[in-house]
């Protein structure tokens, strides 16, 4: 039993032996919890199910698998719901195990804490965390120190290091522990996460990344394309151990500008494809999200490689990144090289070009480290000033959202050691995009609409940035393999029930997910003519006529009928009133209420987060007025909407 557990690796089954639990977790979407901790989610429901109702192991895999979760926040007055499948991941019989036997809850004997992760962007700030925390509590746990936030949009580096220091301080009062010594430790722990430059090392080897493993394959494969397919096997490998996920390579295929003239903004369809014709397909369903493993920009990992020192031989030679450990044993200490565990073998430059993170802003502590990569004491000074001063730090990050490249800019005095810096960075994200295709009309690819991301800082004066994944799949030719994989949508597919209608929201790149739908819808019209599906509708948004996507699509879809009404909502087309989606709901009002209260119709929302709760405001407010409710019941009501599966959000920040 690991003291530190990822949570899709904890075993619910051991909860209720536990002492003391401190949860760490974000929060995804509108209020979903990260991917790697549905089954936790899911458990927790079940075990809270099954002591409120006392229900039998049997009752409750025989119950809806579809239920509400309400996280009553007890901080504001969100009350977020999501929906957990409760035959997900506990058996029946595991659950009884962890029945209460009186009233006091299952978690009686634990102690807890939850530090929730999250972006104040969103309407629901944070809800995961504070879901779990209330859970915890309402299952008899006892709470250690109140749950506390930390937002990606103002100090949450900060507030994790307050946290940790004091639920560490707490935690060893409640348990009658030595708190100074062990305090030393923790302080020493949360400060030293730089190693020293002697401690790291890069060694030269024969082979890049996996590559042993990869020939190995290769060989079964008679050599046949031998050098380009050992680096893309070396590469896939690398990835998929990296992000614990199957990556796969399709090729680029097209790529379409879908604006009709040069607009201030690019929105592109990418169309990638499998390579070869005996490997199978990714398989994913219409409203998936497909993650993308992008590269940084060329320019920015060559400013970076200039600037760092004690470097490999050269750039472009394989190395494997190596740590000095020390292990204590009878014969004294010793000391041995081991491999870093999370970088791959690569040269320095594939390091910074598709594993390690350059562009999101450096977090307070590589300025400690970077502290002591300069002579200059004026340097020194306001390297220290951004890593111990809050305030200063975030005022910082705001103006100038930095890179790394921009933080070497501004320290130009600044030579941080290649070793060092390979063990402080976070790696490389992958994107996520909805999926544009269905997969019955395109089982070989993947269709993305992706927003070309750049923006300028400083309020507008500053360098361009560029957005890595967007940028990347902008610039990379037809042909270049792209690394990818499918993660699957939660509840953001097309009804089981096809004769239900559907309405579809998304302005701007929220129409992504829609177009695999109208596909799907196309196919399956003329597969079986004689089914009855329902109305489809799309509220579709965008700031001029130029900046329509896939217009000419649309157009098709509506002669055919396959769409039944698009409602256009321009915001900024000359000679037209500035209008959003959310004001094409309230005109179209009626219809809207009809379908969703009489048709038992289900309602999609794709975009950025602030549109997403305008929506959602809206449409409660058309409900509560066409139906005649109370606000009680038309909490209630919307409530119940996602309760049935029948209110779908595929949202962004
Ligand atoms: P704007 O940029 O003119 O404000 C796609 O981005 C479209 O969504 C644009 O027309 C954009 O308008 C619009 N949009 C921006 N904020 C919105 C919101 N809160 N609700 C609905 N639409 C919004």
């Amino acid at each position: 039993n690991e003291i530190v557990n990822r949570m899709e690796d904890y075993d619910i089954i051991n909860i209720e032996h536990e002492t003391l639990i401190l949860v760490v977790t974000s929060t995804f979407g509108n209020g979903d919890p990260p991917e790697n901790g549905e089954s936790f989610a899911h458990s927790l429901y079940a075990i809270k199910m099954n002591q409120g109702l006392s229900m039998g192991a049997d009752d409750l895999s025989m119950a809806s698998s579809k239920s509400f979760i309400k996280m009553n926040s007890q901080t504001d007055s969100v009350a977020a719901e999501r929906r957990f499948d409760r035959n997900d991941s506990l058996k029946g019989s595991q659950i009884s195990d962890i029945m209460s036997d009186d009233n006091l809850g299952p978690l009686r004997n634990i102690t807890f804490a939850v530090f929730a992760l999250g972006s104040s962007a969103y309407p629901n700030f944070c809800a995961f965390g504070r879901y779990v925390d209330n859970l915890f509590g309402e299952l008899g746990g006892e709470r250690l120190m109140k749950l506390t936030c930390g937002d990606e949009l103002a100090g949450q580096d900060q507030a994790f290091r307050s946290w940790a220091s004091e639920i560490f301080q707490t935690a060893c009062d409640s348990f009658c522990l030595d708190f100074d010594k062990n305090m030393a430790d923790i302080s020493a722990a949360l400060k030293a996460d730089t190693l020293s430059p002697e401690s790291v090392r890069f060694l030269p080897v024969q082979a890049a990344d996996d590559e042993v493993q990869g020939k190995r394959i290769l060989c079964r494969l008679l050599l046949r394309y031998c050098h380009l397919l050992l680096k893309i096997t070396c590469c896939i490998l690398a990835l998929s151990k990296l992000h614990n996920r199957k990556v796969n390579m399709y090729s680029l295929a097209e790529k379409v500008n879908l604006h009709e003239k040069d607009t201030s903004r690019v929105t592109i369809k990418v169309v990638l494809r499998k390579r070869l014709s005996s490997e199978t397909p990714l398989s994913y369903q219409s409203g998936d999200h497909v993650g993308i493993m992008a590269e940084n920009r060329v320019e920015l990992v060559d400013k970076v490689l200039e600037r760092l020192g004690n470097k490999p031989a050269t750039d472009d030679e394989a190395v494997q990144l190596q740590l000095l450990q020390e292990k204590h044993t009878p014969m004294g200490v010793q000391k041995q090289w081991i491999p870093h565990e999370r970088l791959p073998r690569s040269s320095l430059r594939g390091l910074f070009t598709r594993y390690l993170d350059i562009t999101t802003p450096p977090r307070p502590n590589l300025f400690l480290y970077l502290m002591g990569c300069t002579e200059d004491t004026e340097e020194q000074e306001r390297l220290s000033s951004l890593a111990k001063d809050s305030d200063v730090y975030e005022h910082w990050k705001q103006v100038y959202w930095p890179t790394l490249v921009t933080v070497l800019e501004q320290f130009p005095k600044v030579k941080p050691d290649a070793t060092v810096l390979c063990t402080m960075l976070p790696l490389l994200q992958p994107r996520f995009y909805s999926v544009s295709s269905s997969p019955i009309a395109y089982n070989d690819e993947l269709h993305l609409t992706v927003a070309v991301v750049t923006y300028k800082t400083k309020g507008g004066e500053g360098p361009t940035h560029y957005g890595v994944c967007s940028n990347y799949l902008n610039d990379i030719q037809i042909g270049t393999l792209v690394p990818c994989f499918v993660r699957s949508a939660v509840s953001f597919h097309l009804p089981t029930d096809t004769s239900r209608p559907m309405i579809m929201i998304g302005p701007g790149t929220g129409i992504a997910p829609f177009r695999g739908f109208w596909q799907e819808r196309k196919i399956l019209g003329n597969r079986k003519p004689g089914s009855r599906f329902g109305k489809m509708t799309l509220f579709f948004g965008c700031r001029t006529k130029e900046m329509i996507l896939y217009r000419s699509e649309l157009e098709s879809l509506k002669k055919e009928s396959i769409l039944s009404d698009i409602f256009l909502a321009l915001s900024r087309e000359p000679s037209v009133k500035k209008t959003y989606v959310q004001d094409l709901l309230r005109r179209e009002g009626d219809a809207v209420a009809r379908q969703i209260m009489k048709e038992g119709g289900h309602v999609y929302v794709c975009g950025d987060c602030t549109m997403a709760e305008d929506v959602y405001q809206t449409l409660k407010s058309i409900v509560q007025e066409r139906g005649m409710l109370n606000d009680a019941e038309v909490e209630n009501y919307m409530l119940s909407l996602r309760d049935d599966n029948r209110y779908h959000e595929d949202i962004f920040g």
